[in-house]
């Protein structure tokens, strides 16, 4: 089990709806300085991620789409605008909560992969669990099962250079879904897999979302696994715009069968 010591602020306020999103985005830019011009990587973005939904974010390269990632995750601030996580402005997060909500409510799969060299596959995948006070046991039961969901429990003691660019980034996977976070935030997942493990790979983010009431937001610039998801955003220029939104209404989304 999960042990966190401090009570968790980041479920507060207790009284909030299980119904109002997760994140909001309100009028959200950011910009970076290159010289003496002004780069709008995001350009003022609205958007409202709710609980157990898969929403999926298409752009191509250089679009905005791990800027955007980054804000959600806490992990880069908006020059402009905020980012609520849980109906607080992760502006006003201090270090505890910050390291609260990393370590235990948002999975984050890089498109770097960000896997640690020295360490296998099961390893890596172990840590942020360690880390996050899980007992031995549990951990192992956990480990075990992710790195099955993803088809690889038999590259466990490979170390990332043993390992292919889309085993490693299955590993990456793996390591969010391990810490059964409230929300993944999957940067570009399937990047390096063949069709087969990419449908596989958004199937699992689908079952996730349903199954263990988990809120997947992944970017893509696969087309064909667009289906699989809720709802579909598309950047361009750094600004959001919706293509489609299947179960998008949120009583929907909390009534939906579990
Ligand atoms: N730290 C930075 N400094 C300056 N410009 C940046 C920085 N980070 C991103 N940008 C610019 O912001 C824009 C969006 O970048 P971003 O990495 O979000 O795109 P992306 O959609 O993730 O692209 P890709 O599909 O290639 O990963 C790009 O024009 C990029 O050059
Ligand atoms: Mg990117």
């Amino acid at each position: 089990m999960s042990q966190v010591s401090k009570p968790d602020r980041l479920r507060q306020p207790e009284a909030r709806s299980a119904t109002a999103p997760l994140i909001e985005v309100h009028n959200a830019s950011r910009t970076f300085k290159l010289g003496s011009e002004m780069v709008y990587a995001v350009r003022n973005v609205n958007l409202n991620i709710y609980r157990r939904s898969f929403v999926t974010l298409v752009g191509r390269s250089g679009s905005g789409k791990t800027t955007l990632l980054n804000l959600l995750a806490g992990l880069d601030h908006p020059s402009e605008g905020q980012v609520m996580f849980n109906g607080r402005d992760i502006a006003d997060f201090n270090e505890s909560d910050m390291i609260q909500m990393r370590r235990n409510r948002i999975g984050v799969v890089f498109q770097s992969f960000a896997l640690l060299p020295l360490l296998s596959a099961y390893e890596n995948v172990e840590l942020p669990l360690r880390i996050a006070g899980v007992a031995a046991r549990e951990r192992t039961r956990r480990t075990e099962e992710v790195l099955d969901m993803v088809g690889l429990s038999r590259r466990a003691k490979h170390r990332p250079y043993e390992l292919s660019g889309g085993e490693q980034q299955r590993i990456s996977i793996a390591r969010a879904v391990a810490i059964q976070p409230d929300i993944i935030l999957a940067d570009e997942p399937t990047g390096e897999l063949d069709s087969v493990n990419a449908s596989n790979i958004f199937g699992l983010f689908q079952q996730m979302s349903r199954e263990r009431d988990m809120t997947i937001v992944a970017t893509t610039h696969d087309r064909t696994l667009l289906d699989l998801a809720d709802e579909i955003y598309e950047i361009s220029d750094g600004v959001l715009t919706q293509r489609a939104g299947v179960g998008r209404d949120p009583e929907t989304m909390f009534r939906r069968p579990v």
